[in-house]
Parts: C-alpha cells; sequence; structure tokens
C-alpha cells in the first residue's frame, strides 16, 4: 500500500524493539515511566510490524478520545477482553454499541442508582463483621474483591440468584487469570485452537459466569419487575421500539461484572493501604464520617457530606489508577492528528499512570496529598489531566455507580474496623486489565467502633 505522507521514525523499532517488548512484559509500569522520560510525550514503537503511539499529552488526549473519537475504535488487547464476556459496551463499535449504551445509559445514571446505596452499606457491614470475626491472615485484596462482586451482582442481578454468589466469584477469578495467564506470555503468539492451561481456565470461568446469567435472565423472563439493572436492561427500549434481547442483556450483564468489580475494588485496596500508611489522613477521614453520620447507619444522603473521605478515593485513583491504560487504534491513516501522523491499525495508548503522576499536572506527584482535591477539584482542572474513568463518548458509564460504591464501602468500613497493612508489606504492582498487586496484600484488622 502506498501512502500519501510520511511517518515520523519510530523511538524504537528492529532488534531494540525485541528488548522493549519484553520490557513491557516483564514490568509494564517501569516500561511506561522509561518510554516517557526517554521519548516524551507521544513516544512511537513499531514492533513485529505492529505501530503504537504512547500517548501523555492530555491535548493528544482528548483529541483521540473526543474529538476525534469517530476515526478510532478499541485496541486490539481490549478487543480480546470479547474472548472473556461476549460482545458488550466496553468492546462493540459503530451503530450496535451508540445503540447498547443509550439503552443501558438511564439505568446507571445518579437518580437510578441511588437505590443501590444500602445494598452497598449491607455488603460492607457484613464483611466488617466477617474481618472481626476472623482478623487474622487476611488477604485485603481478596476481601474488598468479595465485598464488590457481591455488591454488582445484587445490584445487577437481585438478591434470587439460581447459584451462590461464591459459583460467580470463582467464575469471575478464573476467566480474568486464565486471559491474563494467556496474554501475556509466549502463548498469546499460538493459534486460538491451541488448548493451553490458561486458555481451558478462562473458557471454564466464562461457561460458569454465562451459566448463571443465562438462568437468570430466564428466571426473569417470567417476572421483570425487579429494582435491578438486569430488569430494567430488560424494559429499555429505543425510539423505535427495540430492546435487548437475551444474548445481548447476557452481554451486558457479564461485561459489567468484569469492569465493575475489580476496579472498584482496587481503587478501595489502594485508598485503604494508603490510609494505613498516613494516620493523619486516616483520623481526618474518620472524623468526617463520624461528623456526618455519628453512629446511626450510613446512607446515600452521607455521601455528599463526606468531601474529604471521596478526596481519598480520587486522590488513591492518581496515585494508581485501575484502569492503568486506555487504547484506540487507527481505522483509517490519519494525516492531521496533533501527536503527528499515523497509518491504519496504529494502536493509541493513553496511560492515565503516566497522567496522573506527570509533576505539569500534579504538584509533587508522588505524595498522597487528598487535600489537594478540595482545594482544586477535578472540574477546575485542565481537561485529561485526571482520567481515571477515560473520557468522551466511551466514558466508563459505571462512574456514578463507582464513585458511590467507594465512598459508601470506605466510610463504612473505617467506621467499623480499622486495617492496618504491616509496615513491612510493599506494594507490588502487576499491572494486568487491571492495575493489580502481585501477591496477597496482608492487613491486621481491628475493631473501629465507638461503644454504644
Ligand atoms: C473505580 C471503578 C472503575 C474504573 C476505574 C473504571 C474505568 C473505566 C474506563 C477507564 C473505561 C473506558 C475504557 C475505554 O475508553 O477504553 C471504562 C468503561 C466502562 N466501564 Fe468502567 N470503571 C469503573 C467502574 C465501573 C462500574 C462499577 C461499571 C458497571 C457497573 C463499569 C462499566 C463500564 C462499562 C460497561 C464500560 C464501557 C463503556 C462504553 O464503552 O460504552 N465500570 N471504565
Amino acid at each position: 500500500m502506498s501512502h500519501a505522507f510520511a511517518l515520523p521514525r519510530p523511538h524504537v523499532q528492529g532488534l531494540p524493539a525485541v528488548r522493549t517488548f519484553r520490557a513491557f512484559n516483564r514490568d509494564p509500569l517501569a516500561a511506561l515511566d522509561h518510554a516517557k522520560a526517554t521519548w516524551g510525550d507521544r513516544a512511537r514503537f513499531a514492533v513485529a510490524g505492529e505501530h503504537t503511539v504512547l500517548l501523555s499529552d492530555p491535548e493528544d488526549i482528548a483529541e483521540v478520545l473526543v474529538t476525534r473519537a469517530a476515526d478510532f475504535r478499541k485496541d486490539v488487547g481490549t478487543r480480546r477482553l470479547q474472548l472473556i464476556v461476549g460482545p458488550g459496551l466496553l468492546t462493540l463499535e459503530g451503530d450496535t454499541w451508540r445503540q447498547r449504551r443509550k439503552l443501558a445509559a438511564p439505568s446507571l445514571k445518579r437518580a437510578h442508582i441511588a437505590s443501590y446505596a444500602d445494598v452497598m452499606v449491607r455488603h460492607t457491614e457484613e464483611a466488617a463483621l466477617d474481618l472481626l470475626a476472623h482478623p487474622e491472615g487476611r488477604d485485603l485484596h481478596a476481601v474488598l474483591m468479595g465485598v464488590t462482586l457481591r455488591i454488582v451482582v445484587e445490584c445487577l442481578l437481585g438478591t434470587n440468584l439460581p447459584t451462590d454468589v461464591r459459583v460467580v466469584e470463582h467464575a469471575m477469578a478464573d476467566s480474568v487469570a486464565g486471559f491474563a495467564g494467556w496474554q501475556q506470555s509466549w502463548r498469546r503468539f499460538l493459534p486460538g485452537w491451541v488448548p493451553t492451561a490458561p486458555r481451558r481456565r478462562m473458557r471454564r470461568g466464562a461457561e460458569a459466569l454465562d451459566a448463571v446469567i443465562r438462568a437468570v435472565i430466564a428466571q426473569r423472563r417470567q417476572d421483570a419487575t425487579g429494582n435491578d439493572l438486569l430488569s430494567r436492561l430488560m424494559v429499555a427500549q429505543d425510539e423505535a421500539g427495540l430492546g435487548l434481547d437475551d444474548e445481548a442483556l447476557r452481554g451486558e450483564v457479564a461485561t459489567m461484572f468484569l469492569a465493575g468489580h475489580e476496579t472498584t475494588a482496587l481503587a478501595l485496596l489502594f485508598a485503604l493501604h494508603l490510609l494505613s500508611r498516613h494516620p493523619a489522613e486516616r483520623a481526618r477521614a474518620e472524623a468526617e464520617i463520624q461528623a456526618a453520620a455519628g453512629d446511626g447507619p450510613l446512607g446515600l444522603d452521607h455521601v455528599r457530606q463526606l468531601p474529604f473521605t471521596a478526596a481519598v478515593i480520587t486522590e488513591a485513583m492518581r496515585l494508581y489508577p485501575p484502569a492503568w491504560a486506555v487504547g484506540r487504534e487507527a481505522l483509517t491513516d490519519l494525516e492531521d492528528l496533533r501527536c503527528g501522523p499515523v497509518r491504519k491499525g496504529t494502536q493509541l495508548i493513553v496511560s492515565p499512570w503516566l497522567v496522573h503522576r506527570d509533576a505539569r499536572w500534579h504538584a509533587e506527584p508522588l505524595r498522597f496529598v487528598p487535600q489537594r482535591w478540595i482545594d482544586q477539584p477535578v472540574r477546575e482542572r485542565p481537561r485529561f489531566t485526571y482520567l481515571p474513568f477515560g473520557g468522551g463518548p466511551r466514558v466508563c458509564i459505571g462512574n456514578h455507580f463507582a464513585e458511590m460504591e467507594a465512598v459508601l464501602v470506605l466510610a463504612t468500613l473505617l467506621r467499623r474496623v480499622r486495617l492496618d497493612v504491616p509496615q513491612a508489606h510493599v506494594l507490588q504492582l502487576r499491572p494486568s486489565i487491571t492495575l493489580r498487586p502481585t501477591g496477597a496484600v496482608p492487613v491486621r484488622v481491628t475493631a473501629n467502633h465507638r461503644p454504644d
């Protein structure tokens, strides 16, 4: 194919590109930091014929995610998530995506999700009791994954599950671990039919998840009067009177499980880890929660009265964005982009990790300072200098849900239990689909409630 324009020379290509590819697989965060420090805001790579541009200038990012969104589709890595959840909002494109987004968006608006606040608090209260009953040897990451999964399962599917929620928990864990084990190794280059162990694990998890979701859909077709998200999605219709068929519903529910539970669990994990290292901030959050709710039950109305607790979450997601990379692929040759020309098929990777840790946008970027969000809220900052939920038409559809959930879960935990991560524990991260810790995060649990 001949091209009418010349491409900028990649910063890394040929043999050194193999080294870079290996470095990205070994330690993606260090490789990201290195790429930005060495080649700047528009680092270009050509690995095995695949062109990638790593973007960390907020205006370049705004162009790709918003102004020129129609010139891109999701990147190749995101598209592969279809292997776990099938087609759904996260991976669909074009008219099908637009129709789905329109149908699903009202159900996730602030007004509609308000009724889920009690579900969020109840599951957290149960988790706090369980932590107090079994304080030894707990892994905070696993505890939080359990809480956010139970919350998303009840908000999506209601309480009347045909199976134990642990079946869903294992199915999700199998599909995500299998996917990561397959994608982040040499196995990725094998043809799809080769039955490697991670691929088998992924399929086992995806099939188990599907079976539960299909059973709930069949059950609900008999009676779709619930207040859960599935019931709402079932009755949603566009102007032409078209709704979602069972296959579409299955895809959306699976997608929301995947997109909506680990990300929130990680935001909470990082917040609690940071608070356990910053006692003054923890005391301030605890005092704020006590002033807002006293010893009474915590609920939706308190969320607005907890600006510092919310700032802790915002700051935790700045330092450790659960969605550490957001990718797009150029649909055609594009000559006139701010970041320079790119050819059709080029992968453009936006990394919240890099932007959030950039001293041009965040003073003393490596310090944990929740107060910065009170002094200058997100809406008063230059756009795309803070983007934990992405941006533009494909911005996270669950962002209000996640923000409400994170504040309510954090506040409930802080008033019930004191969670201390031993000083000797170093948080090591291994980005996969999300930014996760490499191993268990040990925690010491003590009671934190005031005597009645
Ligand atoms: C702290 C928690 C969360 C974080 C950090 C997060 C992050 C993100 C990001 C960065 C994207 C955009 C990806 C892209 O542009 O390629 C996204 C999309 C999405 N998220 Fe979230 N998310 C969170 C919670 C949730 C929750 C709770 C749900 C569902 C209840 C959810 C459902 C989705 C869906 C369906 C999409 C695809 C939207 C579309 O393309 O139309 N997320 N999320």
